[in-house]
């Protein structure tokens, strides 16, 4: 695995491969989630590429871009694991110039996690789309935990006639159900204890509409009434597009929730 710091240095190498290449891109502190999504792009490419890069661009004011886990030794030693061919960590000045374009997410942008974190997602099309540029991947994969983040890049790859295939990749969670992230680490025994009823009651919403239950109100209820003890910031009940339905259409459903753990958000979601 050769690691690259520099845009250039991945540039002069990208331009001699001629065979597929999968792209991955994370912000670092890597778990499970983060390793799935590298080992079906090594499965499904020739080359491999991982970018660890911490965007100050989608991070607003206040929130956790100075605390955000860095842990480079050993997410260095997972990617040599997962057979990476190159691990991209470029510094952050090389990254972004002092005016430049800006790119504006469409007001779907602006609901759910937009909503909580105005211009966050004009900042992660900001810096995918750099990341695009860079390395030209043929397939880039991104986690159907972030279900708007992927939506967004999928639109944004539709809007500009890029060339990329977006690959969704499963959610994966600990064993007791909790959606694993890097913010996780940020959750002390009660908080982790307490976070499973998140997952819980998205399950308890899938047994229900396993019931044939259609109503999404019904739906939201029950969500509600598990996490009850919970500061639930969101229940969402949207279509692939993220439009609200009133009723479950099957295999064009996303529910979504996302509780507050002190400064903590943890997103979770189910795909039906
Ligand atoms: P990051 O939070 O590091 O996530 C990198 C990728 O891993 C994203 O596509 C995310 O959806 C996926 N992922 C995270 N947790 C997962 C889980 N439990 N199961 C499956 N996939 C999971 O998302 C970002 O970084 C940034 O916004 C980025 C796209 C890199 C732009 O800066």
């Amino acid at each position: 695995m050769k690691i690259l710091k520099t845009i250039d240095e991945l540039q002069s190498i990208r331009k001699d491969i001629t065979s597929n290449v999968g792209f991955v891109p994370t912000m670092g502190a890597l778990h499970d989630g983060h390793i799935s999504l590298i080992k079906k792009s090594r499965k499904e490419n020739d080359i491999v590429i991982v970018s660890i890069f911490v965007n100050p661009t989608q991070f607003l004011a206040g929130e956790d871009l100075d605390a955000y886990p860095r842990k480079d030794a050993a997410d260095i030693k997972i990617c040599e694991m997962c057979k990476v061919d190159y691990l991209f960590m470029p510094e952050i000045s090389t990254m972004y110039a002092k005016e430049e374009i800006i790119l504006k997410a469409p007001n779907k942008s602006y609901v759910l996690e937009g909503k909580t974190r105005p211009g966050h997602f004009d900042g992660v099309l900001q810096v995918v789309l750099k990341l695009f540029g860079i390395t030209q991947p043929t397939n880039a994969y991104f986690g159907k935990k972030d279900a708007q983040q992927l939506s967004l890049i999928s639109q944004m790859v539709k809007d500009f006639f890029l060339p990329i295939n977006i690959i969704a990749c499963e959610i994966v969670r600990e064993s007791d159900g909790l959606a694993l992230s890097s913010r996780n680490i940020y959750l002390d025994e009660t908080q982790r204890k307490d976070s499973l009823l998140i997952s819980k009651s998205l399950y308890a919403a899938a047994t229900l509409i396993a019931k044939d239950e259609r109503d999404t109100k019904v739906i939201k209820e029950k969500i509600n009434e598990v996490m009850k003890t919970l500061e639930l910031e969101y229940v969402a009940i949207v279509d692939r597009e993220f439009n609200e339905l009133e009723n479950i259409e099957i295999d064009n459903t996303i529910i979504l929730v996302v509780a507050k753990f002190g400064n903590t958000r943890l997103l979770d979601n189910i795909w039906l």
